[in-house]
């Protein structure tokens, strides 16, 4: 591989595509263009970071816009496209199906049908060789597991909401642009993730904002759901560690071997939230502020991902252990108010969230 040629990293602006941006100008020689089409899931102050560097171009484009691809794809001639733009929680699934039908499978469609057009006209030989679509997806395809086992390669596809549904899909095609076309490929399926900048939609960093509001935090029935949880830096080294050195036609299971139940996840949230914030400028202790909700429908009961082919293959292995990377976690949401308040201040779905109206005083 060419190890500073261009890489385009569709959802680039979004919670891991920032990390994996971030992580590939800091500890690689590529130049990175991320396209984005700056949904709601987006926030450039997480790429604020790189904005400067001479290897970093930004296109805002949506993936199903096929002109736009291949005019970024020409303009920038990249070594690989890492696709993670997408349409990414399970929620607004079930609340909206029809955006993750656009994005996650006619989007991954068309930014299929214009990568083979590029790959196949405007690469020689050796660039076609070298030349990979990432592909990156979600444990979610796999489906819900039962007390025991974990999610391998192997284990057959059987998604259950509109947004595992979705990211099968996309999969399927991918896997099959591979097949029939010879496009090179690779692709992995990702546990959840947690870390700096997640849009507060999602477990972790809802939970820490509403604690630190003293606002309510909701779990969805008894919190006995469990998911296998990975810090989004382990996550970003491993994407890069699949697309550069990754079989062409392969997928990789990527976990955390962190599997905690979501009322443990929450709990530990609380300790931490108090542990930061003094007594004074809380309105007591954050675990009285649980509060068990209508489950989810249809809600995945356990996640667990075998992770020995990466493992084994690559020599990847998480860094970051649970307790400490979640530490972390809260403690950069509670330094970092104006990265969050401004995502507030949109009331973004505030009310059903409880999320508006945020007041820190850490
Ligand atoms: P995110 O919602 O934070 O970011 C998605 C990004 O994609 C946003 O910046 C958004 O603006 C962009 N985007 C959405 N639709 C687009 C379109 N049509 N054209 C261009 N850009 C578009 O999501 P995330 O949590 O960073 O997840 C990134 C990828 O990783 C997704 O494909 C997701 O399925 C996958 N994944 C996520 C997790 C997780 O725990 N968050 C775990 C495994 C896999
Ligand atoms: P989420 O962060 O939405 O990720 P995913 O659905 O992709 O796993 O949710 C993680 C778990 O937390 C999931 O089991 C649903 C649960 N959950 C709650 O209990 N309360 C909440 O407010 C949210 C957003 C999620």
């Amino acid at each position: 591989m060419n190890s500073s040629g261009i890489i385009l990293i569709t959802g680039g602006a979004g919670f891991i595509g920032s990390a994996l941006t971030r992580y590939i100008i800091a500890q690689t020689a590529h130049s990175v263009v991320v396209v984005d089409n700056l949904s709601y899931a987006a926030n450039l102050d997480s790429l604020a970071s790189v904005a400067h560097s001479n290897r970093y171009s930004f296109e805002e484009a949506d993936i199903c816009d096929s002109e736009a691809m291949d005019r970024i794809l020409n303009k920038y001639r990249p070594i690989g496209i890492i696709h993670l733009a997408a349409e990414s929680h399970v929620d607004r699934s079930i609340d909206g199906p029809k955006a993750f039908i656009e994005t996650n499978i006619v989007g991954t469609f068309s930014l299929l049908q214009a990568t083979l057009k590029f790959w196949s006209s405007a690469l020689n030989a050796s660039e076609k060789n070298q030349f990979r679509f990432h592909h990156v997806s979600t444990d979610e395809v796999y489906g819900s597991l039962g007390p025991t086992g974990k999610f391998s390669e192997k284990t057959a596809y059987d998604p259950r909401s509109p947004y595992s549904a979705s990211k099968a899909a996309s999969d399927h095609l991918v896997h099959a642009w591979h097949h029939t076309y010879g496009l090179p490929i690779v692709s992995t399926n990702c546990s959840n993730n947690y870390g700096p900048h997640q849009f507060p939609e999602k477990l972790i960093p809802l939970i820490c904002l509403n604690a630190l509001a003293g606002k309510n935090l909701p779990v969805y029935g008894t919190g006995a759901n469990i998911r296998d949880w990975l810090y989004v830096d382990d996550h970003a080294e491993a994407l890069y560690l699949v697309f550069s050195r990754g079989r062409n036609g392969e997928s990789y299971n990527i976990g955390g071997e962190a599997e905690r139940t979501n009322l443990q996840v929450v709990e530990r949230i609380c300790d931490f939230v108090d542990e930061f914030v003094s007594a004074d400028k809380r309105k007591g202790k954050s675990r009285d502020l649980i509060s068990f909700v209508a489950d989810r429908p249809g809600h995945d009961q356990r996640y667990a991902i075998d992770a020995t082919k990466i493992r084994q293959e690559l020599g990847w292995q998480p860094r970051f252990t649970f307790e400490d990377a979640l530490k972390n976690t809260i403690r950069w949401y509670i330094d970092n108010p104006a990265w969050w308040q401004k995502i507030l201040d949109k009331t973004y779905r505030g009310e059903r969230l409880g999320l508006s109206n945020v007041v820190v005083n850490a």
